[in-house]
């Protein structure tokens, strides 16, 4: 299988990614990492792994529309079989989502679909919830609303800063996005 990471930021997900690929624990080729920031911190990433990385941003694009086209193009380009967003801080168009049916995945950093949108650790931690966690779904035209895969919980002890809280989310996300990766990937191969 052919994957692509897109994310926007840090990128420790892609970077778990990354490795768990190299170790042929997910058996998949990555050939492609996409940034809609050119300064964004995971490309480094990427250049570390020797992964083929792209980028452009929203603005070098008359409208959303015509950037979308140009990273489908890319997607093309590259033969992506299957999209994962690690941090990709952008909704899916329609055309995307037609070109990869139940072909995108993405991580969010809450129990689905509780604490959907931009701010999932944040918004449990100041609901005072005592269970969050993490949830990887297919993605559809809706904000973090497509088919569940799979969610790993993570309890909020009443001593936890947002920052223990935010530690414990990703290190459920580190674990459990390769798992699933891996998961999809071989069932794929059957
Ligand atoms: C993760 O918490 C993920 O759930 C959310 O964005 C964050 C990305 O972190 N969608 P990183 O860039 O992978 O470090």
């Amino acid at each position: 299988m052919r994957i692509a990471v897109l994310a926007s930021g840090n990128g420790s997900n892609f970077e778990v990614i990354a490795q768990a690929v190299k170790e042929k624990k997910i058996p998949a080729e990555l050939v492609l990492l996409f940034s809609d920031h050119h300064d964004a911190y995971v490309l480094q990433r990427g250049q570390r792994f020797e992964i083929p990385c792209e980028s452009f941003e929203l603005k070098e694009f008359s409208d959303k529309k015509s950037y979308e086209a140009a990273l489908l193009d890319v997607l093309k380009r590259y033969d992506v079989e299957l999209v994962v967003l690690a941090g990709y801080m952008r909704i899916i168009g329609k055309e995307l989502l037609t070109a990869f049916p139940n072909r995108i995945v993405n991580i969010h950093p809450a129990l689905l679909p509780n604490f959907p949108g931009l701010h999932g650790i944040k918004d449990a931690y100041e609901a005072g919830v005592e269970e969050t966690g993490v949830t990887i779904h297919y993605v559809d035209s809706g904000v973090d609303t497509g088919p569940i895969i799979a969610q790993g919980k993570v309890q909020v002890a009443k001593e936890d800063s947002l920052a223990d809280l935010e530690r414990k989310i990703h290190q459920v996300e580190h674990r459990l996005y390769p798992e699933v990766l891996a998961e999809i990937c071989k069932s794929d191969e059957k």
